[in-house]
């Protein structure tokens, strides 16, 4: 007989004679002549309850039972008496696979998140983290079903790069070198000698392929990790974090900023729709404003308002803030968290910032000043997406890579798309740990990822 998972057997319709489970023992509880155990399997939140009688052979062990072990049950799914739950299983076997010790550091008691970090092997086996991690699989697929459904093809962007998208230099080298003893060349090291014959390192970006890409199949995305040596130990910043980065042909930044804006909708209705069981876990214990966030960010018309405006808007505030504000000078995260919470009080988009801040690729706009550049803003996180068009003309592309102090040799592919068959075409990066501390309220990236690389930790 086949085993059901326990999220289908909470959804079942009628008694069945013979259902088989496998999980994890959550809590035991004995009574006269039966012991209650509270299984769970991972499959979703909620435990199903299982009655042993001491009639079973096995029962003495049964009775020993404690949190974490593993059990294999057979029984009838049979209507529940107590109260708290539709079914319940008769027990007819119950086998045991492996019994937890005592010590075992999940207990019935509630953890901090702090203390849970310490253990992230074992943290996904609590019910809040159980569910953050269901909900980051949910996710995935309901951002691949968006772009199928619009027309978008999925390419997968090398992890390993000899580029820089961002021209920021956080990056991450690869070297197949012996770090003990480095190849010199005129007092340098000689990446000549290297693995690929030259600098590499990890992708912090896969937007200069998905260009390459679109150019040719027209809509396309790319979703996969990307990698940022920033040492900044703040709690939307992760040195692995996953991205998704659709890139479009023939399309301008109203184009762009209508797709975010789509993209961002879809995804908390989806998951309003789609992950009801976890996402009440998350409205009732992590964030109580959680569903009015969600829905305001679902329905509501984000506001857009150019860089120059915003800034307007942040020194007539009349706030202190700890960062300087002034054209120029990037946007912080407390500059962002004011527009769309406090003041807009709904998602922003900011556009047009100036050509100082952002990366080379960016389109120039007429005024010489700024570029055809858009971050999305949500409440609770600040920038959620940080896109623009791009630059098609090859003068201005290349005027702009000598500005921005970038050499032009290593980009001569980027280049050269510029030259056969060049159009307007625009994309974005969405955040993917920031998308999941956007719906669920989660406020520390730390915890919406499996095993988290931050400064100073790669512990798992
Ligand atoms: O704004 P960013 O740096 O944009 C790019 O990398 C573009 N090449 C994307 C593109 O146009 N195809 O990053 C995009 C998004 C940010 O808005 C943020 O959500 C997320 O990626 N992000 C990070 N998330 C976690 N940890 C970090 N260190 C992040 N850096 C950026
Ligand atoms: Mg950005």
């Amino acid at each position: 007989m086949e085993r059901t998972k326990i999220f289908k057997l909470l959804k079942s319709e009628t008694p069945a004679a013979e259902v088989l489970i496998k999980g994890w023992i959550r809590t035991r509880r004995d009574s006269k002549a039966f012991s209650f155990l509270e299984i769970n399997d991972g499959s979703c939140l909620k435990n199903i309850q299982v009655i042993a009688n001491d009639t079973l052979p096995n029962y003495d062990e049964i009775k020993k039972l404690t949190t974490g072990s593993a059990v294999v049950v057979r029984g009838e799914l049979v209507e529940s008496q107590g109260g708290g739950q539709k079914w319940e299983i008769a027990g007819a076997q119950i086998d045991i696979i492996s019994l937890a010790p005592e010590n075992y550091p999940l207990q019935k008691k509630r953890h901090t998140d702090e203390f849970l970090r310490t253990i992230a092997h074992l943290r996904p086996r609590t019910n809040k983290y159980g569910a953050a991690y269901r909900l980051r699989s949910d996710m995935s697929y309901a951002i691949h079903q968006f772009f199928r459904d619009s027309g978008f093809r999925y390419v997968h962007t090398p992890i390993l790069t000899g580029s820089d998208c961002e021209g920021a230099g956080e990056l991450f080298k690869v070297t197949a070198l012996d770090l003990e003893s480095l190849p010199q060349k005129e007092g340098k090291t000689d990446y000549l000698q290297d693995f690929f014959a030259k600098e590499a390192n990890l992708t912090v970006s896969g937007q200069l392929s998905a260009e390459m890409f679109c150019l040719a199949l027209g809509d396309v995305y790319t979703f996969g990790p990307t990698f940022r040596a920033e040492n900044s130990n703040t709690r939307r910043h992760a040195a692995e974090f996953w991205m998704i980065e659709p890139e479009m042909a023939f399309c301008d930044l109203q184009g762009n900023m209508d797709l975010g804006e789509a993209l961002i909708k879809y995804l908390t209705s989806y998951v309003m729709r789609e992950c009801a069981d976890d996402l009440e876990l998350f409205a009732k214990w992590v964030d109580t404003n959680l569903m009015q966030t969600l829905e305001n960010t679902a329905i509501s018309d984000y506001i857009r308002l150019p860089y120059r405006e915003a800034v307007e808007v942040l020194q007539k505030s009349g706030r202190k803030f700890e960062y300087e504000v002034g054209f120029g000078n990037d946007l912080q995260t407390e500059h962002e968290r004011f527009l769309t919470e406090k003041h807009f009080k709904k998602p922003v988009i900011v556009y047009d910032y100036p050509k100082t801040i952002k990366p080379f690729y960016m389109r120039l706009n007429d005024d010489n000043e700024t570029v055809a550049a858009m971050d999305i803003l949500v409440p609770n996180i600040g920038e959620i997406i940080g896109g623009s068009q791009r630059e098609e003309r090859l003068e201005v592309l290349e005027a702009r890579m000598v500005e921005t102090g970038m050499e032009k040799e290593p980009y001569w592919w980027y280049l050269e798309s510029r030259k056969f068959g060049t159009v307007p075409h625009s994309g974005f990066g969405l955040g993917f740990e920031r998308l999941l501390m956007l719906v669920t309220g989660i406020s520390n990236i730390r915890d919406v990822i499996p095993f988290p690389r931050t400064p100073g930790s790669i512990e798992f």
